[in-house]
């Protein structure tokens, strides 16, 4: 099967439909000239989605794919990259698997062609970010289906271990600062659904914003905070506290118990 091409059809599968498997089956599944087909190893919900058809096994998923995109935990990944080694000669395995080792994945792996990649589960939306790690010639062949996912970058494997916590794990840290706008909201007598739905309206409406204008985040600060306002009260305070400074230690103290950065 030749990759790259626009019209070129692919049959893609997608080992462990968990919270990671079924986020890339919806976001690849909007190219319907692709085939999705997806396998995992308990009881699955496959979206109801015309090109999303389950495997009957793990071998024939692995057989009948071009592609094939792994979204097992880590410590599923060891085993099952072993069990399909055999299958995927001339194929090509793409890992969504958190800070596993690219090096090991060739090792297990050696007639595959490798990817590593990291996405969210925001990738439903087809707007995350997709970082990636490959050969050049391979990630250029991905890229028509990894922009299915959201913007596809091409980096270092030690970048894109250090950037889990942001690309990985965004969505989870991003709920849980959006969380203490929405409790806010509670204790000014505003109810839960409502205070979440603002919230979410705040934060979407900005980032189109942010991104649209192509404004950094000092240039928007200072759009809206006006000398002695609320706005510059608020974040003088949040200084005060070392929000920040507290919240890339917090990160930066965990992600080196994984990558020496
Ligand atoms: N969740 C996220 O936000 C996120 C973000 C970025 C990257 N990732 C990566 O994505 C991967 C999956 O995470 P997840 O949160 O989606 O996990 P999950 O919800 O537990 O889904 C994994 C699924 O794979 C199944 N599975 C395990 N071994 C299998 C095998 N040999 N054959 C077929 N299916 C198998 C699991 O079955 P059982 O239930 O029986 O174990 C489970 O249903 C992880 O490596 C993680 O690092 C996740």
């Amino acid at each position: 099967m030749l990759f790259g091409g626009k019209n070129d059809q692919m049959n893609i599968g997608i080992i462990g439909i968990g919270n990671m498997g079924y986020a890339l089956s919806v976001a690849l599944s909007k190219s319907k000239e692709d085939t999705i087909l997806v396998y995992d190893r308990g009881k699955y919900k496959v979206p109801k989605i015309k090109n999303i058809k389950r495997a009957n096994s793990l071998i024939d998923l692995v057989k009948s794919s071009d592609t094939i995109f792994v979204s097992v935990k880590p410590n599923d990944a060891e085993k099952l990259f072993d069990e399909i080694s055999l299958n995927v000669e001339g194929k090509t395995v793409v890992s969504v698997v958190a800070l596993y080792p690219y090096s090991k994945m060739v090792e297990k792996m050696p007639k595959a062609k490798i990817c590593k990649i990291m996405t969210s589960i925001a990738a439903e939306t087809g707007k995350a970010p997709v970082l990636a790690y490959c050969q050049k010639e391979l990630f250029e062949s991905l890229k028509r289906l990894l922009e299915k996912i959201g913007e596809p970058y091409l980096f270092d494997e030690k970048i894109i271990d250090a950037l889990v916590p942001i690309t990985g794990s965004g969505p989870a840290i991003v709920a849980y600062f959006l969380d203490s706008l929405s409790q806010y909201m509670l204790l000014a007598g505003v109810e839960k659904d409502l205070a979440e739905r603002i919230t979410n309206l705040v934060t979407y409406s900005t980032s189109i914003y942010a991104l649209k204008k192509d404004v950094d985040y000092r240039t928007l600060i200072k759009k809206v905070a006006t000398p002695s306002g609320i706005t510059i009260k608020i974040l003088q305070e949040f200084d005060k506290r070392t929000l920040k400074g507290n919240v890339v230690d917090s990160i930066y103290s965990k992600i080196k118990e994984y990558v020496k950065l």
